[in-house]
């Protein structure tokens, strides 16, 4: 028969990997609690219609990557995209907008692309929603603390910063016409897909990975001829928060970033050890979506970072700057069966003892060589011997895998001299 394999482009974490994803959602957990963000979890299915609304129509999230499926009641649903949209939902449903708000969420996250590396169908995000700051301090902040994830990570010098400002609807509708004259006249030398874009949402064109494109492009005119007084204060005011606190920016004028809902800063953190799937981590300000969402007019930014990319680069450094091992603190051994009931006593006062202490009981008595065999390829830093010898002195052998010294423990009354023993 054959096997039945898992979905094209989404992938299992396995017992070996998945330690290194939980040190590393542990360590961005730690840096949003220094930021006194708090943990937001929304549901993975939502309704279409709220993707729609706010990633936009015209946007190939929508247009092409959504896992949609009616319900058994003819409900539209979707399996979500992206996090922004639900968090929005979630705190307009239950009345979180009466004070300002710092949220983080972390999950899967489902988009039907072209599978790849760095790029999958069910892939993971860690990402924030920050309510209620309508000025670019908020920015500054969050960049700030995008930054020392990659400290944290160790990933400093893999990942820069690429800012632009987007400006006001009003901005971007007299910058689209101005673009769309400008590339009306050399059709020629747009692709199919910017063609198709010119009509539809012609700023995405500026995204275009299409060389001759690229070139068009050079001449084009510059979203930032028409930004508003306003925003190019923000801009100089945030380029001076930025400065103050050492952050290196690349003004990138053609990052527009996928999704509608965004106006004024948009940025993302970029590297170039991950080929094509080189973004890690993108964001925004979206001040129109509470309110288009059904909620009060309140100014809103965010940012989610793609956990898969940034494993990749953990990856690439041997995780060096995640400490901690899921390797056994001890790996019993034990001579016999009739010597189980013996061992299971010791595991369970010890785990009484010492709550953190990982103890892998090898439950099959197989040889002595084996068992110890499999006890050093675990990583295990003890093995905690019980023979006849042991039970009949109510003892154990504990012997340091890493030295290879040994000694004796009387365990009768308490655990005292064995817990000193153990070196932590
Ligand atoms: P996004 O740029 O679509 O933004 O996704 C954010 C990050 O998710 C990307 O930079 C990338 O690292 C990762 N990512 C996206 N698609 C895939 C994929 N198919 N496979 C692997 N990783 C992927 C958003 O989703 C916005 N909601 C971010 C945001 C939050 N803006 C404001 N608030």
């Amino acid at each position: 028969m054959k096997t039945i394999q898992a979905v094209r482009g989404m992938h299992d974490i396995t017992p070996d990997q998945s330690g290194h994803w939980s040190r590393l959602e542990q360590a961005v957990a730690e840096v949003f609690s220094s930021y006194a963000y708090r943990e937001i979890r929304m549901p993975l299915v939502e309704s279409t219609r709220l993707f729609h609304r706010s990633i936009g129509e015209v946007t190939d999230i929508v247009e092409k990557e959504m896992y949609t499926f009616p319900d058994r009641n003819d409900e539209s649903l979707a399996l979500r995209p992206e996090g922004t949209a639900g968090c929005v939902r979630a705190v307009i449903e239950n009345g979180l907008l009466n004070t300002p708000q710092k949220l983080w969420y972390g999950g899967p996250m489902f988009r039907y692309e072209k599978p790849q590396k760095g790029r999958y169908r069910q892939f993971h995000q860690i990402g924030a929603e920050v309510f209620g700051y309508p000025d670019v301090e908020v920015e500054a902040e969050m960049l700030l603390l995008n930054q020392r994830f990659w400290t944290r990570l160790g990933l400093d010098k893999n990942v820069s910063l690429q800012l632009n400002n987007i400006g006001d609807s009003e901005t971007r509708a007299n910058y689209k016409a101005a673009l769309v004259d400008y590339l009306s006249a050399h059709k020629e030398s747009l692709d199919a897909d910017s063609l198709r874009r010119l009509d539809l949402n012609p700023m995405r064109i500026l995204d275009s990975k299409n060389r001759d494109t690229q070139k068009l492009l050079n001449d084009a005119p510059q979203m930032a001829g028409f930004l508003s007084e306003a925003s190019l204060q923000r801009v100089e005011q945030l380029n001076a928060l930025l400065q103050n606190q050492g952050v290196k920016v690349e003004h990138n004028p053609r990052l527009v970033r996928g999704l509608d809902y965004y106006n004024d800063t948009v940025f993302e953190w970029v590297s170039n050890d991950l080929g094509a799937q080189g973004t890690v981590c993108g964001g925004g300000r979206y001040d129109g979506l509470v309110e288009q969402l059904g909620g009060k007019s309140i100014p809103a930014i965010g940012f989610a970072m793609g956990v898969e990319r940034l494993y990749l680069l953990l990856e690439a450094q041997a995780f060096a700057a995640l400490k901690g091992s899921d390797a056994p603190d001890a790996y019993f051994i034990v001579a016999a069966d009739p010597l189980q009931s013996f061992a299971f006593d010791l595991a369970e006062r010890l785990r009484n003892a010492k709550p953190q202490f990982k103890i892998m009981h090898n439950l099959a008595t197989t040889s002595m060589k084996s068992q110890f065999k499999k006890a050093d390829k675990s990583g295990a830093r003890y093995a905690f011997v019980i023979g006849e010898d042991e039970v009949a002195n109510a003892s154990v052998t504990v012997k340091d895998l890493q030295n290879g010294e040994q000694a004796q423990y009387a365990i009768g009354d308490s655990l005292d001299n064995l817990l000193a023993g153990l070196k932590s």
